[in-house]
């Protein structure tokens, strides 16, 4: 899952192809290079590690050029080293890859039986030799382009450039997005609108298996079978200004604090206050008939699916399955007719969900989208979609995106169930009322900051922590988790409290910190005694919960997080907030980088 940016310009194009990269670095941070014509040669700066390390050597080496392609990389087949970043070069082709060429392993024994020699360990340099050899047997730049990408098995978006044709850059497609952007004497490749929005807001959508050759004047887009094909050109409606950290130390911090603001954005276009109404853009007898709903997501967004399955049940009685995308095809799941497939996904690219989506089609379920980017494949393909309004997510751990996209399933399920008959107006008025209060109680959990704070280095200095919750709370306890991992790199699991007796507590030891996500409500006494039994056996627990619950249950814990009282429906949404904010402090404590830690990527585009 890696960006990539090719610009055909009218003026040197290494410091906007730089530029193009620090919008996709939420793609990948492996590693950055970029590689230009000039002078009649191919000319390339590649460095491991951040863009800020390709920047450098830019700045100690500058690389002319009017044309050029740029990759930043999120490592699949070799390490993140010099020689494994892109561009590859092979001869007179360079090229930029997004994806897995699954049958890279035959290809490249083939080439290497004809007597090409590999420098680096991926499966892209394939590409570069094959393009190549194509044209070493006298094919034009074009028709060797043609001529390979049958050849390739996978996932991949490309971009390559021809020592030989200077004035034309192609650009290939088959399930990674690519988009073609249109400007005034230039024309540009990209990973998506973001990368190009300073140089274009013109943008036109590749479809599977099309590639294109766009030249200065002009662009040819071609289908799979080497017909050419119009794509619409639309208005992306996707600026550049990039988004900046404000006073905050992180993006992570900063889109923690938007939460207020985004969660009340969000619901105001889902929420009619004074009529006491949950509307959705879709006519209400759209959900009437549904009869399934088929959940599926990865990481964070999963959770969010998780905590929504308690709500469609709850209130719509309407029966929920839920997978984790990368797992949902493969078990090859019964789904019929009349079912709604709800795919939840903050970017809206991720590699697993949009597969799953595609599968859910192909087996007639209506797809509806949670997503966070209007622009992104998943939003252009959902026949009902649910935007959330979270803005730009930068941090690569999920904060304000996840309390949007409860805002939002609490929103459905409440139209859920009154399609279905099963919420009255009086029911209906007071799940309008809660959800209007979730902002100020958002606003309400961030005044702990600094108590939460105080008590990172607790958790900093532990090599294992326990995340516990019931109900709505488990996958809160497991995003917990998730979050802690991801940014601290410090081991946790999150797990149903009741579940610990069964395996878990023979964990338990002074050693491992247990934090109890608690608010007081339905499943209180019980959550309770669970943690009474992990302090029985010496575990050190710290509840979180609000004023009566830490009254109740909170004496003998080695510290508490005090929460505003809210009704049971927003207490995910507000119980986010102490948990995002616990890992965040911890993470800092540990000194590890928050917003862009090792191994991971914002968007997770391979499967
Ligand atoms: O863009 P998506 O919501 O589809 O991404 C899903 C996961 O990759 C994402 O939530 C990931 O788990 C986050 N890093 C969690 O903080």
């Amino acid at each position: 899952m890696c960006g990539i940016v090719g610009i055909l310009g009218a003026t040197p194009v290494a410091d906007r192809l730089l530029e193009g990269l620090k919008r996709l670095e939420y793609r990948g941070y492996d590693s950055a290079g970029i590689c230009t014509e000039h002078d009649g040669e191919l000319d390339r700066r590649r460095a491991p590690g951040k863009l800020a390390n390709l920047a450098e050597r830019l700045r100690a080496d500058p690389l002319p050029g009017l044309i050029g392609i740029a990759h930043t990389r999120w490592a699949t087949h070799g390490g993140p080293t010099e020689d494994n970043a892109h561009p590859h070069i092979a001869g007179d082709v360079s090229v930029v890859h997004n994806g897995i060429i699954e049958n890279f392993r035959p290809l490249r024994e083939e080439l290497i039986a004809d007597g090409r020699t590999f420098l680096s360990e991926t499966d892209t340099e394939v590409v570069a030799h094959l393009v190549d050899r194509e044209l070493k047997r006298g094919l034009g730049a074009r028709e060797a382009v043609a001529a390979v990408l049958p050849r390739l098995h996978g996932a991949f978006a490309l971009a390559v450039l021809v020592r030989t044709e200077p004035d034309v850059l192609f650009g290939a497609r088959l399930g990674a997005p690519l988009t073609v952007g249109y400007g005034d004497g230039e024309n540009y490749l990209g990973s998506d609108a973001h990368a190009l929005a300073p140089l274009t807001q013109r943008i036109a959508y590749l479809e599977e298996g099309d590639w294109a050759e766009v030249r200065r004047d002009r662009v040819q887009i071609f289908d799979r079978d080497n017909a050419t094909v119009e794509r619409e050109i639309v208005n992306s409606g996707v600026f550049g200004h990039a988004a900046d950290r404000g006073n905050y130390r992180h993006f992570m911090q900063k889109e923690i604090y938007e939460q207020p603001v985004v969660v009340a954005q969000t619901l105001r276009s889902y929420l009619q206050r004074l009529e006491g109404r949950v509307t959705l853009p879709i006519p209400e007898s759209d959900l009437s008939d549904v009869r399934r709903v088929t959940v599926v997501a990865c990481g964070t967004s999963f959770y969010a699916g998780m905590v929504a399955r308690y709500w469609f049940e709850q209130f719509a009685r309407v029966p929920v399955d839920i997978d984790v995308a990368s797992e949902f095809r493969y078990r090859q799941p019964v789904m019929e007719p009349g079912g709604l497939a709800l795919f939840i996904s903050q970017s809206g690219e991720t590699a697993d969900t949009l597969a799953a989506l595609r599968h859910a089609r192909a087996e007639g379920q209506r797809i509806a989208v949670v997503c966070n980017v209007p622009t992104s494949s998943m939003a252009r393909e959902a026949d009902i979609l649910l935007p959330t309004h979270a803005g730009p997510e930068i941090g690569v751990a999920s904060t304000k995106a996840f309390t949007c996209q409860l805002a939002v399933l609490a929103a459905l399920a409440a139209n859920l169930a009154r399609a279905k008959g099963k919420l009255s107006e009086a029911a209906e008025r007071e799940i309008v009322r809660h959800l209007s209060e979730a902002p100020a109680a958002i606003n309400g959990a961030l005044a702990y900051d600094e108590a939460i704070e105080a008590m990172a280095g607790t958790v900093a200095s532990a090599r294992d922590v326990l995340y516990l919750g019931r109900g709505t709370d488990y996958p809160l306890a497991l995003e917990g988790a998730l979050k802690l991992k991801e940014i601290s790199y410090i081991h946790a699991e999150g797990y149903a409290a009741g579940e610990m007796k069964h395996g878990p507590i023979a964990l338990i030891d002074d050693a491992v910190p247990v934090i109890v996500i608690a608010p007081s409500g339905p499943l209180f006494e019980k959550t309770v005694s669970n943690m009474q039994e992990v302090r029985a056996r010496g575990g050190r627990v710290i509840l979180i919960s609000d004023y009566d619950g830490v009254a109740a249950a909170g004496e003998g814990c080695i510290a508490t997080i005090t929460m505003p009282k809210v009704h049971p429906l927003i207490a995910p949404i507000v119980y986010a907030v102490p948990v995002q904010l616990l890992a965040y402090h911890v993470a800092v404590a540990k000194g590890t980088d928050v917003d862009q830690p090792r191994n991971l990527a914002k968007s997770v585009t391979v499967e």
